[in-house]
């Protein structure tokens, strides 16, 4: 049986007024999902479909136009120290060394913590992303990848129910980024903690996230798919090419933001924004899990970058095989 969420996402839409004043924008609507206790979530859309707006208003830093944010048995009514939100650009105070930077959020969270039982919480998180002995040093004497650690132990020193992470190592070079990845990538497995993430990369996504969601293109986006990971939960990143799931799902992914998040905008094509589909690219020599989870075997097509024959795994709400019915859904699969 799966968990209970920790968030359900109900109907949310975000509609701003235009600047003549008579119309309204509606950047996305219908939105629909849920994140498990302990799951990392990836979203990937086009820019301007919404993203960091559903982040945003994940924070409390923005409130829906319709729907709700429900985390725990509670609607979400602003910020809270429950919800750490790390950014693009690390948002250090650049006046305070990291250590007084993690410091701050900590304080809030222990008013009765005494500065030592501060400071030494501080510095367990410090070590955690690897920067013992930077602890005195100010945000302008450390590289873009360290400031960016500090951005991240301070929001995990917090102990935060849920991270919320918009695209958090983009402006990174590569190398960087490679070890930031890895390092959340063993912090999420040890800690457990539940991670909402925004990404461009769909290699990240394929590395760190259990679950993918899909928005197709705005104004009026909506989820329009959940894909799995179907890769092994050990995954590491320099292997993630040899499993024979890394195609099918990557190139899954490529042709959704390509193709099909276009085809898709503006709801065409829709299906049941309250329960959209999951799907789970395998290769066609794992077969025998997608038969496990219900669904018919259909055969298997050659391996392919352009669509093939449609699967449908499961709705996210539990119920079964859906119809194999619209261009939204599409199988990618390969012989070996
Ligand atoms: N306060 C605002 N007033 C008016 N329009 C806004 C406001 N905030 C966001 N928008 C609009 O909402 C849309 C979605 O913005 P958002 O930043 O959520 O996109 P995104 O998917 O995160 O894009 P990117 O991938 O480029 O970061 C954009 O068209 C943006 O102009
Ligand atoms: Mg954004």
């Amino acid at each position: 049986m799966s968990p209970r969420p920790l968030i359900r996402i109900e109907g949310l839409a975000r509609r701003f007024p235009e600047p003549s004043g008579k119309s309204t924008l509606t950047v996305f609507e219908d939105v629909w999902f849920t994140v498990d206790p302990g799951e990392f979530v990836c979203i990937i859309g086009h820019s301007g479909c919404g993203k960091s707006t559903i982040l945003n208003i994940l924070a409390g830093l923005d409130s829906p136009s319709e729907g709700t944010v429900i985390v725990g048995e509670q609607a979400i009514d602003g910020p809270s120290l429950d919800r750490a939100v790390i950014f693009q650009s690390h948002a250090l105070m650049p006046w305070l060394s990291a250590s007084r930077n993690i410091e701050l959020g900590i304080s809030s969270r222990h008013r009765n913590w005494s500065s030592e039982q501060v400071r030494a919480h501080a510095q367990k998180y410090l070590s955690l992303v690897h920067l013992d002995g930077a602890e005195n040093k100010k945000p302008a004497q450390l590289s873009g990848g360290m400031r960016q650690r500090v951005g991240i132990a301070r929001a995990l020193a917090v102990e935060p129910k849920i991270l919320l992470m918009d695209e958090p190592f983009s402006a990174l070079d590569a190398l960087t980024r490679g070890a930031l990845q890895d390092e959340v990538l063993a912090i999420r497995r040890a800690t457990e903690q539940t991670i909402f993430m925004i990404t461009h990369d769909i290699d990240e996504a394929m590395l760190l996230a259990d679950r993918i969601v899909l928005m197709t293109n705005g104004p009026k986006a909506r989820i329009a798919e959940i894909v799995e990971n179907t890769l092994p939960k050990d995954r590491q990143r320099t292997d993630l090419h040899k499993y024979p799931n890394y195609y099918p799902l990557r190139n899954h992914l490529l042709e959704f933001l390509v193709t099909r998040s276009k085809e898709l905008a503006g709801g065409v094509g829709a299906g049941d924004p309250r329960a959209p589909v999951i799907i789970r690219p395998v290769a066609s020599a794992s077969t025998a899990a997608e038969t496990a989870i219900g669904t018919s075997t259909q055969s298997s097509a050659p391996y392919r970058s352009r669509p093939a024959p449609t699967r449908v795994i499961a709705h996210a709400n539990g119920s079964a095989v859906a119809p194999a019915s619209d261009v939204a859904l599409k199988r990618i699969s390969r012989t070996t």
